[in-house]
């Protein structure tokens, strides 16, 4: 979708769409998309569940948080869903979890392992790693008993700084000019 900004400069539309099931990864593709207005970009934040059509933008943003391991069903069932459009656009990835409070190269491989689900649909130009927020008592008791037993230890680990640097270069990694 081409829009028209400055007179004869088209503004290129970026749809940023995640899953998010206790907000911290929304307020993440939020932070993201207005990044991108900032830069000039017109950029809309939808979650997962709605319709969604990729096929009406310049490039795609997705992301997730990590819940035992794996992206959440309802952004892996899009993705499935929407890969040939997908395949047509520029599409970055970010994942968000408690472990990528270590910024090791181990635990960074592992967040990639954890990408492979998307990456049967998708081929991703960029992919970032956020450490995430864990709050105990926010969180359903099954999740809080799955907390319990990895004995992780709860708080709000996101680094806003990491998020909006990366999302600074978005626009060079999709090519948006
Ligand atoms: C039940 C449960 C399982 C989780 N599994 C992982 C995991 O496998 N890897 C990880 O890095 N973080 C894991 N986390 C941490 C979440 O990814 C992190 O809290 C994230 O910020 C949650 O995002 P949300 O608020 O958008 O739902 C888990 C959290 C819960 C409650």
């Amino acid at each position: 979708m081409e829009m028209v900004g400055e007179p004869g400069r088209p503004t290129a539309s970026v749809l940023v769409c995640y899953a998010s099931r206790y907000g911290s990864t929304r307020e993440i593709a939020e932070c993201i998309a207005e990044v991108l207005r900032t830069s000039g970009t017109h950029a809309d934040c939808i979650p997962a569940g709605r319709d969604i059509r990729p096929s009406g933008y310049d490039a795609v943003v997705l992301g997730s948080p990590l819940y035992m391991g794996k992206w959440l069903a309802e952004i892996r069932e899009l993705i499935s869903r929407e890969r040939v459009a997908l395949g047509r656009v520029p599409v970055a990835v970010f994942s968000v979890g408690y472990s990528f409070r270590d910024r090791s190269n181990q635990v960074l491989q592992s967040g990639e392992d954890a990408l492979l689900d998307v990456r049967l649909y998708i081929l991703p130009r960029d992919s970032a790693f956020f450490a995430g927020r864990v709050e105990c008592g926010a969180v359903s008791p099954s999740d809080r008993a799955i907390l319990t037993l990895a004995g992780i230890t709860e708080g709000d680990f996101r680094d806003m700084e990491m998020v909006r640097s990366w999302a600074r270069t978005l626009p060079g990694i999709l090519g948006l000019g």
